[in-house]
């Protein structure tokens, strides 16, 4: 099959792999929310060797990422496992989280339904890296973040960029606390949490 393909993960995956390189140095095991093309699940796994990198996503987008980690995987690579926020979470004892460009993918009660596998499932999860355009305060960072936003909501009224202070409000009813928040290109930000 032809493996599905993101310029913006080819972009963002190196500034990406510096924040996780320090975030995700003592960590062991990572389940990867929306895993999407699965570009940043073989890259990540290939550059952070210490990791067990575990892909997710809903089912559609499953073969894709399978046929990714079966080309371009590192050997012994888990195959992706599905995972619908709005379904019951993944089996396994992970102790990081990463999802790239998802929070404003899903609808906000995603985001929510995300977090509460956190405080129910994932329990076990201590480190969380969420990337993406995030607003500050209820404004955009940029006029490009402003354009992309008003685009999601014309394609699905329930998409938009979310607020950093509302996610860390989640986090933190799940006892993360937003530990760095790091400036990436193109006007995007890495938000690192830990509990
Ligand atoms: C824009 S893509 C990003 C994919 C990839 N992480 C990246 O950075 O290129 C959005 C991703 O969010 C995922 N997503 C949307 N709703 C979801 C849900 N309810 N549960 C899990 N993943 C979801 C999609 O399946 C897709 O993989």
């Amino acid at each position: 099959m032809k493996l599905p393909f993101s310029q913006a993960c080819e972009n963002n995956k190196d500034p990406i792999l510096g924040v996780l390189e320090v975030a995700f140095a003592n960590a062991s095991q990572v389940l990867e929310v929306g895993s999407g093309t699965g570009q940043h699940a073989v890259y990540f796994a290939k550059k952070l060797s210490h990791l067990e990198w575990q892909a997710s996503d809903q089912p559609e987008y499953l073969p894709g990422v399978k046929a990714r980690i079966e080309k371009e995987g590192v050997p012994g690579q888990p195959l992706p496992v599905e995972f619908d926020v709005f379904q019951s979470g993944p089996d396994g004892q992970f102790d990081a989280l990463f999802t790239a460009n998802t929070c404003h993918i899903m609808p906000q009660e995603g985001v929510e339904a995300l977090f509460n596998h956190l405080g129910d499932k994932l329990k076990s999860v201590k480190l969380l890296c969420i990337y993406g355009p995030f607003n500050d305060n209820g404004h955009f960072t940029s006029d490009s973040n402003r354009a992309f936003d008003q685009s999601l909501r014309t394609r699905d009224s329930q998409m938009g960029i979310r607020d950093k202070q509302w996610i860390a409000k989640l986090a933190s009813q799940h006892g993360f606390h937003l530990k760095n928040t790091h400036t990436m290109p193109a006007n995007n930000q890495l938000l690192e949490f830990q509990r």
